[in-house]
């Protein structure tokens, strides 16, 4: 039988047009093309003048932001002498040519989440466990610098809180404490675009948040249906993910709105006493179903996303959204064990029936400004085939083998 990591591996990997590389840490692909050079060879132009505001010769280049770490309380060295590095899982490769310094974050900490790692404030950043490996503490200073991505080389939005249907959020308010450390570069974007960016990772960050309610509904859930440690220890787990998760999406949107957004009180109130029914529709729609989206929709950003800080948080919520989803299916098999009546698969048949008709629904071709590409915004004619293909690859033939 084909695992359910296995079939979301390959689509995501398809997704992104890419042949996916096995192997720890980052989630990598590569295409047919082994020139291994770090530069287009047919490319003449001066890329300094990237620097200064000049067309880049070709799509392949472009302005994002670097850095280099300095003991604490050290200056940022002169950018002309500073060779820009990015993070581990990033294959865009840096041109010798630094332009302007941007900024310095004192007082962080590399954060090795095993896909690249990210730098944090050393007083929230999470702590050293088997998860994660903390680096010592430094300052990070940032510029911009002209960089080459590869075109045949690449990297790789959360569990909805459900109401009758309905995704349940909560309103935006100013605030600065669910702000990861992510700073997107906006210069290149006109006002419009940044509002653009600004709403859809607000969109996103909102529902993030609200994911980690869904996750709390769902820990309750297993303890009344009497789940075993594992599961219980991964739902718990999951939560955490998603609020980091909304804190990268909140930093995303503030970074494009220039303010600092964050949620105000969330409305989490769910019936106390679900049956077992009721908790494997919740879990089927939400984490089967929402789940293996998400990723799919995360892959399918990560495609075409070039700014630094949009790549980091589309990769740590790929990878987390993939595993949130193949806990919902371990989870599913587990209930589907105690379904001795047949009383939970009589109605999710009707719930697989109904998302099908959902996700197949034909969808308005729409047009967006390829700059916002770049900042992970997809046209939702786009975003609709990915997740058929999602439906179609995944999500059906993983509930057809439980049947
Ligand atoms: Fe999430
Ligand atoms: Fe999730």
């Amino acid at each position: 039988m084909i695992r359910f990591e296995d079939r979301l591996s390959k689509t995501v990997a398809s997704v992104m047009g890419l042949a996916l590389l096995s192997g720890p840490g980052c989630l990598t692909g590569v295409g047919t093309a082994d020139d291994d050079t770090g530069t287009d060879t047919d490319v003449s132009e001066n890329l300094e003048g990237m620097c200064s505001g000049e067309p880049a010769p070709n799509a392949n280049y472009f302005i994002r932001e670097g850095f280099v770490e300095v003991a604490p309380g050290a200056e940022c060295p002169d950018a002309a002498t500073v060779a820009l590095k990015l993070h581990g899982c990033d294959f865009d490769e840096w041109q010798d040519i630094t332009c302007d310094f941007q900024r310095v974050d004192r007082d962080q900490v590399l954060v090795d989440n095993g896909y690249g790692g990210y730098f944090a404030d050393a007083a929230t950043a999470p702590g050293d466990t088997g998860m994660y490996a903390v680096g010592p503490l430094t300052d990070v200073c940032y510029y911009e610098g002209v960089f080459w991505d590869d075109p045949d080389v690449s990297t790789t939005c959360g569990r909805p809180l459900l109401r009758d249907g309905e995704a349940v959020i909560a309103p935006v308010t100013g605030r600065p404490d669910w702000t990861a450390a992510a700073h997107p570069v906006v210069v290149d974007l006109t006002a419009e675009e940044r509002k653009a960016a600004s709403e859809y990772w607000l969109e996103c960050a909102v529902l993030e948040h609200a994911s980690v309610a869904s996750f709390a509904h769902f820990s309750m859930d297993l303890l009344r249906l009497g789940a075993p440690p594992s599961l219980l220890r991964d739902a718990h787990q999951a939560g955490l993910d998603e609020i980091e998760h909304a804190r990268l999406c909140f930093a995303l949107a503030s970074g494009y709105a220039g303010k600092p957004l964050g949620p105000g009180p969330l409305d989490v109130h769910g019936p106390a006493n679900k049956s077992m029914v009721d908790i494997a529709e919740a879990l089927f729609r939400e984490g089967c179903v929402g789940e293996t989206l998400a990723a799919v929709d995360a892959a399918a950003r990560l495609a075409v996303a070039r700014d630094g800080a949009v790549r980091e948080a589309l990769t740590v919520i790929l990878r987390d959204e993939s595993a949130h989803a193949a806990l919902a299916w371990r989870a599913l098999r587990w209930i589907l064990q105690s379904d001795v009546d047949g009383a939970v698969r009589t109605r999710l048949e009707a719930v697989f029936a109904e998302e099908a008709a959902r996700w197949s629904a034909p969808v308005d071709a729409s047009t967006l400004s390829p700059a916002l590409g770049a900042h992970g915004l997809i046209g939702e004619s786009a975003r609709a085939r990915e997740l058929r293909r999602a439906w179609d690859d995944v999500i059906a033939p993983s509930w057809a083998a439980l049947s």
